[in-house]
Formats: structure tokens, sequence, C-alpha cells
């Protein structure tokens, strides 16, 4: 049974599938969305007009581009009934965990997403719904956080202004979006909207590979993000710099502690398993950090201890040597923070960016009609042996 079967701990030699959706290549820092790079985009596009871009396969015209948000507001809106569900979370709750929970409970509201058979239009409709709702869930898992009001999203604004005002805006006042902001967060959101095969992506085509709905592939891809090795890392670089910042900021003390091997301490935000160059995007993030901070007049002191310790890794041969660079979430968490998101939604952040990524590479493998993921093993066990009565053992 052993005779053909090799075994690569965390697949870091193996190819899953085919696909023609994202390209990265680690040594070069290189990362394209159906051919276009994220320089491009981040500068020029929008999230929802990549969102389209990864689930369609092309750049879309205006109509389809006008029909594609349409589809998303109508169905922004999610039953009534999750109001209730999530009242009967404590308040402490992480919101991935209500997120994952609450996008699997969509099967139960829209139980045609349950068919294995759907036509293109029922999965466009089942797409439309989950890029409308996870926004809503989002935010309403936010404002339960917060114990302030849910507050409903709006059909006339953008895909970026209708999230903002879902969690920033109360029913005592107005609320005006800040176009630095709304920027900010499409450049976010389109950094993060595919990666190829990682963690999370592999889960949803693993789970989807089985014919479960695209709510479930999802939900189950939203838990494997949660990790803080994958998209929790983002909330745990924040925590990281507070910690080093509360411990009277000497970044050097944490980078020694990082490079102890009898140390658990990691440098949060620094590595990767393909990027072995600077991850393109965190280039691009630290750039609009400091653009955003200024245009925000928001000074925080842990954007400073992030670049000593940037630095400091950079220049360590520790790090050299094990090309360890600054990933995607090492400097997200500081816009985020500064656009007023506490760090527990971090990760809901990456999730909602991810979405899109998620979905077009569960059509992939749909479409594709790929065989149901099922690995081998190489059994380490007892041998055969025979059952012993609980009285003679
Ligand atoms: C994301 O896959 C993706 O594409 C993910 C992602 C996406 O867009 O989907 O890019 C998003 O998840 C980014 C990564 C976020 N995670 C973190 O920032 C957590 C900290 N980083 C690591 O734990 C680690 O670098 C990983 C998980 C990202 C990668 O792990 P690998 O490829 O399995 O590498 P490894 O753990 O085997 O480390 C190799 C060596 C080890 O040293 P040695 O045993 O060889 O002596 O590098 C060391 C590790 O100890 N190392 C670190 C380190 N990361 C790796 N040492 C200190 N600090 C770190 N952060």
């Amino acid at each position: 049974q052993t005779g053909h079967i090799t075994i690569d701990s965390g697949y870091k030699n193996t190819g899953a599938t085919q696909s023609a959706i994202t390209y990265l290549d680690g040594e070069l820092g290189v990362l394209h969305y159906r051919g276009y790079s994220i320089e491009q985009l981040a500068a020029k596009s929008n999230f929802i007009e990549v969102a389209y871009l990864l689930i369609y396969g092309k750049l879309p015209t205006q109509h389809e581009l006008t029909h594609f948000n349409e589809q998303i507001a109508k169905r922004t809106l999610v039953h009534e009934n999750f109001r209730t569900l999530l009242s009967a979370y404590p308040a402490n709750a992480h919101p991935m965990g209500i997120l994952s929970s609450m996008i699997c409970s969509l099967t139960a509201f829209h139980p045609d997403s349950l068919d294995p058979n759907l036509t293109d239009e029922q999965v466009d409709l089942n797409i439309a719904r989950l890029m409308g709702k996870i926004t809503t869930i989002a935010a309403w898992s936010y404002k339960h956080a917060v114990g302030r009001p849910l507050v409903y999203p709006k059909k006339s604004l953008d895909y970026c202004s209708n999230f903002l005002q879902m969690m920033f805006s109360d029913p005592t006042e107005n609320y005006h979006v800040n176009p630095v902001v709304v920027d900010a967060l499409n450049k976010l959101l389109i950094l993060h909207a595919d990666h190829e095969q990682n963690c999370s992506t592999s889960t949803v085509r693993l789970v989807g590979s089985s014919n479960a709905s695209l709510f479930g592939s999802i939900s189950a891809g939203v838990n494997a993000l949660w990790g803080p090795l994958h998209g929790g890392a983002n909330q745990e670089v924040i925590e990281m710099l507070e910690a080093i910042k509360a411990d009277g900021g000497d970044s050097k003390k944490y980078i020694e502690k990082a490079k102890d091997k009898n140390d658990p301490f990691r440098l949060m935000g620094f590595g990767h398993r393909v990027y072995k160059n600077f991850d393109p995007r965190a280039k691009i993030i630290k750039a609009a950090c400091d653009n955003i901070l200024y245009n925000l007049g928001v000074k925080d002191p842990i954007l400073e201890i992030a670049k000593q310790l940037e630095e400091a890794a950079l220049t360590d041969p520790y790090f050299i040597e094990r090309k360890l660079y600054p990933n995607v979430d090492f400097y997200s968490g500081i816009i985020y923070k500064a656009i007023g998101l506490p760090k527990e939604m971090f990760t809901v952040m990456f999730a909602i960016g991810r979405l899109p990524g998620w979905i077009a590479q569960w059509k992939e493998m749909r479409e594709n009609k790929e065989p149901i993921g099922r690995p081998r093993q190489i059994y380490t066990g007892q041998t055969a042996r025979e059952y012993v009565d609980i009285k003679n053992r």
C-alpha cells in the first residue's frame, strides 16, 4: 500500500490543480489576477471590478459592471432572522466565528443553494448573495460586539461606502463617507482578493469537491483563514506591535526572540510559503500606509515600530538566510486601525477581500469537474491485534 505513496507534509511541493485565475512568482515577487498585475489593478481598478475579473475571467464592460454591482446591491440585505441568530452570541464572540457560521446559515435561508446541479444563472445568484451579504454580516457582528444599533445596507451606495456606513454610522446622526478611506479600502480588498492555492483556498476547493454548497465551502474557507499562521496573522501583527510598544518599544529584543529556537515567539507578518522575496502586496500596502495615515492626520507609534522591525529583519542573517520578508499581513492592520476598525475585525476584512478569489476558485473547480479530493497516507499505527475483554485489560 505504501509502495507508490510519497508524503509531502504541508503540500510544499505538491500541485493540487491547474488554474487560470492567479499567477504568482515567489522568487520575483510577482502577482497577477487573470494576467493583470496587482500594481495596475490597485492603482486603476476597484474591488468589485476586480471581483468580476477573478470570477468571470475578464474585465467587465460598463454594462456588465453596472449589472454586477446592481445584483450585489440588491442582495446585501439578510433575512431578519439573522438578527435573532446574532443576538444569541455573547458580545465577545470573535467575528470570524460569527462570519463562518452565518455564511453557512445562508444555506438555511436559501435552500436552493444546496442543489449540486445548479444552472449558471443560479450560481451567479448565489455569488451575488454572498458578495452582498458578507458585508452586512461583518458589519452587524461588529455592531453586536460594541452594543450599537445594527445599520441596514443602502443600495444607492458603492460597495465600500455601504460597508463603511453599516460599520460606523448610527441612527442619531448623518454619516459622511471619507473618500480617502473608501480608496484605501478598495486597495486593501483588491490586494487580498486571490492568492492561488493558499490554505483557505485549498480548503474551499476540497470541501467544494464533494459537491457541498458554495456557502458551505466558503464557510470552511473562513475557518481556515482564521488561523494565526494564515489570515489571522494580521490581528497577531497588531497585538505583537502593541506588546512591543508596551514593553518599551525595543524592536531588537523581539528580533532576538524570533530567532531563538527555544522561544515560541514568531515575528508575525513575516515569512511566506511561496514568496522568498518581498511580498508585492506588502510593498503596495506599506506605501499606502504613509499616505493614508497622513491624509487621515493619524500618527501611530506602532507604524514606527513596524518599520524598525522590518529594517532590522532585512539586515539580520537569520531572516536573510531564511528569506523572511514582510508579507501582506504586516502593514495591513495599521491601515485598518487608522480607519477605525478594531483588531478583531482585521481577519474579517481579509475574508471580505478574499471572497471573490474563493468564489472564482470554487467555480473553476466545479466547471472543470474535478474529482473529489481524497489524499492517501502512509500507515504507521499498530499491526493487526485481537480484542481483549475489559476484565482482562
Ligand atoms: C498569509 O499561502 C498564502 O498565500 C497565504 C497568504 C494569502 O494571501 O493567502 O499570503 C496570506 O497567510 C500570509 C502569512 C501570514 N502568516 C504569518 O505572518 C505568520 C508568521 N509566518 C510564519 O509562521 C511562516 O512564515 C508561514 C506560516 C507564513 C510560512 O511557513 P512555512 O513556509 O511552513 O515556513 P516554516 O514555518 O517552515 O519556516 C521556515 C523557517 C523556520 O526556521 P528553521 O526551522 O528552518 O530554522 O523560517 C522560520 C522558521 O522557524 N520562520 C520564522 C518565521 N517564519 C518562518 N522565524 C521567525 N518569524 C517568522 N515569522
